[in-house]
């Protein structure tokens, strides 16, 4: 300690005696730290109500978590989580990579079936945009021979699956999830409808569109 302080501690000391009151006396413990003491006062009322309130709350979650088991535990709230994710996103791991040379346009009725489904469903809002017989609405005409962004398979699943933020479409690949699976469904549902010519069709944008020169499966075997 300086000198300095050493002089500061002896003028301070007279004073600090003299800052407890005489009511306080009793109260004051008989432990000092660097010149600092202490009072046994009571608790504030705030903060014992606050303590007897958790008291309180821990029988209760105690009997809600564990002696009753009403309330879900650790283990059973991740697989809740993880399921309705899995529901929601479908499977992540699986679903990030796309092997393209793999994938077939789907022919067989529960698959188109399933297609429909998934573009009529709420959650994705096709059907808002393209109409229910995928006519066109906001949306291009998703049945007629012209394309903006290419009409076979790969070109479809991609379309679906980046989406055209910058026109309105959402990507489907990311926040609003489409599994892999299901996109094959539903890109061979869209397929399934080319040429199906619903009433109150939206013509096909011809400065940008193309047509279509892509067979659809089934179509030639006939000819
Ligand atoms: C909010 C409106 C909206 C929603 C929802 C929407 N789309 Fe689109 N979609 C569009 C618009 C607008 C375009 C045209 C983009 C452009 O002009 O380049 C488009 C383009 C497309 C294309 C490419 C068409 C072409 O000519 O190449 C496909 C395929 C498609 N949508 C399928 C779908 C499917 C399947 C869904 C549901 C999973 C869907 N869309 C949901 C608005 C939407």
């Amino acid at each position: 300690m300086s000198d300095q302080n050493k002089k500061q501690d002896e003028n301070n000391q007279p004073n600090e005696e003299n800052l407890v009151f005489d009511d306080e006396r009793d109260l004051l413990m008989d432990h000092e730290y660097d010149g600092i003491q202490e009072l046994d006062n009571n608790m504030p009322p705030w903060w014992l109500y606050g303590f007897y309130f958790t008291i309180v709350l821990s029988v209760g979650y105690l009997l809600y978590y564990e002696v009753l088991g009403w309330g879900p535990s650790q283990e059973e709230e991740y697989e809740i989580e993880m399921a309705l994710a899995a529901e929601r996103y479908g499977n992540l791991a699986e679903d990030a990579i796309f092997d393209f040379s793999l994938t077939q346009i789907l022919t067989d009725a529960e698959s188109i079936e399933r297609g429909r489904e998934v573009f009529n469903a709420s959650t994705n809002l096709c059907a808002t945009c393209h109409g229910a017989q995928g006519q066109g609405l906001v949306g291009p005409n998703l049945t007629d021979n012209y394309w903006k962004h290419g009409c076979d398979l790969e070109s479809l699943i991609i379309s679906i699956k980046d989406g055209f933020p910058n026109r309105g479409m959402p990507a489907y690949g990311s926040t609003v999830r489409i599994g892999n699976e299901d996109l094959v469904k539903l890109a061979s549902y869209i397929i399934s409808i080319r040429g199906s010519d619903p009433p109150n069709p939206k013509a096909p944008n011809m400065s940008r569109a193309v047509e279509c020169f892509e067979t659809i499966p089934g179509e030639n075997l006939s000819e």
